[in-house]
């Protein structure tokens, strides 16, 4: 018997669609994937204040962030790496019922686990959004001196080095980060949801 045979699900009269309506918006959750050092965080700051700008209310869910809090027990194994991704896609659903539009930069390496997420959301809720780009970039950028360190073995199981990193085969948007300037791609984002002018 799994430990939530014996709870209900509750039901609450300020529901998903009411906080929606109220918020003037389709609350959904972009799901950043990519390498460490390949642009999430750069396009997700920079997609949250145009949407901030246009009246929107926002979420941003970072990996170093959330890893220092909620999940500060958990490692990069493939087991933590799960649990990690479990606890954040579930955290955006919470976020996408109270009425936000969600942005989530995770490495998120495995699809399994990228699936998983989207599975809890309601059709057209989810989008996936690969940032693309190689890792001979991300390395050369090394913005936290991580690959630096993986080289060296100070860093085990680090993501392109001695962990994998599948990549997706659907995406919902592939950014290029070679070809689109951040600004470029921002606007691509907001076609995507429908938002753009
Ligand atoms: S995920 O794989 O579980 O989705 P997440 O996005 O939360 O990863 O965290 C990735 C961040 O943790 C990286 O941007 C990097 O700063 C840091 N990090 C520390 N160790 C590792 C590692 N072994 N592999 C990848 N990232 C690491």
């Amino acid at each position: 018997m799994s430990p939530s045979s014996n709870l209900q699900l509750q039901h609450f009269h300020v529901n998903k669609a009411a906080r929606a309506k109220v918020n003037k918006q389709k609350p959904c959750v972009l799901w950043f994937t990519g390498l460490s050092g390949s642009g999430k965080t750069t396009l997700s700051n920079q997609l949250e204040q145009a949407l901030f700008d246009r009246g929107h209310r926002t979420y941003a869910l970072d990996g170093d962030n959330v890893r220092h809090g909620l999940n500060k027990d958990l490692g990069f194994t493939e087991h933590d790496r799960k649990e990690n991704i479990r606890r954040v896609a579930e955290v955006a659903k919470l976020m996408v019922d109270a009425g936000l539009i969600v942005i989530a930069t995770f490495i998120s390496p495995f699809k399994t686990d990228r699936d998983m997420a989207r599975s809890i959301f309601e059709p057209g809720e989810f989008f996936e959004i690969y940032v693309d780009t190689p890792i001979a970039t991300c390395e050369a950028r090394d913005p936290k001196g991580l690959y630096k360190k993986a080289r060296e073995g100070q860093i085990k199981n680090f993501t392109g080095i001695d962990s994998p990193y599948e990549v997706p085969l659907q995406p919902d948007l592939t950014i290029n980060t070679h070809t689109l300037s951040v600004d470029q791609a921002v606007q691509q984002l907001l076609q995507l949801l429908q938002l753009h002018e």
